[in-house]
């Protein structure tokens, strides 16, 4: 017994959960996923699954995407980076949709399976299906040789190391780094991104790892936030264009380890609905950093400040307009907004983790939840 402790404490690193160390981990871990892979210095991306096959991407009609859970708000991301790079159609299926609705798949469509253990029963289900379809698959998993790693035709490995928490951390962001490369590399086969956003891309993308570092110093105000609101029944996540997804993984976070009912919506739908839960004691949490359509989420948070609702805003370091509005702010470093995902992402981990603890959960094993999902 006592050995068994002692085993636990030092795999998780002198953290007290998984779930932290694998947050504070993810610095080392993006650096880990675009090593060898992205060349700023030589504006060059290589990644051996898709200079194989760059062809069958740069033809095809469209991506689609299937995934479970978080991977597939990673894939939320990659649809909104990828077709903004690379001016290719994307769509974005759950897997366990996509594999019983008799999708219409066609040879020239590229499949793009995202997993973190790559055991995922709907999402190899889904692989299956399309290859019957004569599709080409290419997976994403972080687990190598997995049965959707071999399963599929081709692949990028995330670097992520074994995740632990159920509530995944680490894969996300390594996941969202491995299909920004690939968004990337095609835009530049494809020439639909200028010469300087390439390069500016790529060093913005070096820089990410350090910007993470930064971000996690925002620690102490996400427990400092978790102490406010670690009672709330509800919470609410608006986010809009590349943080919409990570309104939705942060509010999936905060339901699967604190299980307060938590719900991400596009900030602009509020209005349609949700509008009508917001009075004093509904926290929301608004992601605004100064890139991405600053002033439609500014005035997303006037409507739910004149509601009374309290507001958590995450911003870019420097804000002053957002911060006169928001109860609390946290901030992060400035990057482009197509690759604040990877920032904006770390406080709505920390401020779900802490919760959690404040209200005594397992977090490293929440209720109900598995790992990996190996049945339908
Ligand atoms: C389970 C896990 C989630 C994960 C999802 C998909 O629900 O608890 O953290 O996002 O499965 O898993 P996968 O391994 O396919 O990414």
């Amino acid at each position: 017994q006592e050995l068994q402790m002692n085993l636990e404490q030092i795999e998780k690193g002198g953290y007290d959960h998984f779930m932290l160390k694998e947050i504070y981990e993810q610095p080392n871990v993006i650096k880990d996923t675009y090593r060898g892979r992205l060349h700023a210095n030589q504006g060059l991306i290589q990644m051996a699954g898709i200079e194989d096959n760059l062809e069958k991407f740069l033809n095809a009609d469209r991506i689609i995407i299937v995934a479970c859970g978080t991977s597939w708000h990673a894939g939320l991301v990659a649809e909104y980076i990828i077709e903004e790079f690379a001016r290719i159609s994307v769509e974005v299926e759950y897997a366990s949709e996509f594999r019983y609705r008799n999708p219409i798949i066609n040879k020239n469509d590229v499949v793009i399976a995202i997993s973190q253990s790559g055991e995922t029963a709907d999402t190899l289900a889904a692989i299956k299906l399309a290859k019957e379809k004569g599709a080409f698959v290419f997976g994403v998993c972080n687990v190598v040789g997995s049965s959707i790693s071999r399963e599929t035709h081709a692949g990028a490995y995330t670097h992520a190391g074994p995740e632990i928490g159920v509530a995944s951390t680490k894969a996300f962001t390594t996941q969202i780094t491995v299909l920004t490369m690939i968004a990337l590399r095609l835009a530049k086969a494809k020439g639909t991104l200028s010469n300087s956003d390439f390069h500016r891309y790529l060093q913005e993308l070096e820089l990410i790892p350090e910007k993470v570092a930064e971000a996690l110093t925002t620690n102490d105000k996400a427990k400092e936030i978790a102490t406010k609101f670690k009672d709330a029944p509800n919470c609410l996540y608006l986010g809009r264009g590349y943080n919409f997804p990570v309104a939705l993984e942060g509010a999936l976070k905060l339901k699967e380890i604190s299980y307060i009912h938590a719900e991400g919506y596009p900030a602009a739908e509020m209005k349609h609905g949700p509008i009508a839960l917001i009075d004093e004691h509904m926290p929301v949490v608004v992601i605004a950093p100064k890139q991405g359509h600053y002033d439609k989420v500014v005035s997303n948070i006037q409507e739910i400040k004149s509601r009374s609702g309290k507001i958590i805003a995450v911003v870019t370091k420097g804000d002053t307009q957002v911060r006169e509005l928001a109860d609390y702010v946290i901030e992060i470093p400035d990057t482009s907004d197509a690759l604040s995902p990877l920032l904006t992402t770390i406080p709505l981990q920390l401020l779900s983790y802490h919760i959690a603890v404040l209200r005594g959960c397992n977090v490293d094993q929440p209720r109900n939840l598995a790992k990996s999902v190996t049945v339908e």
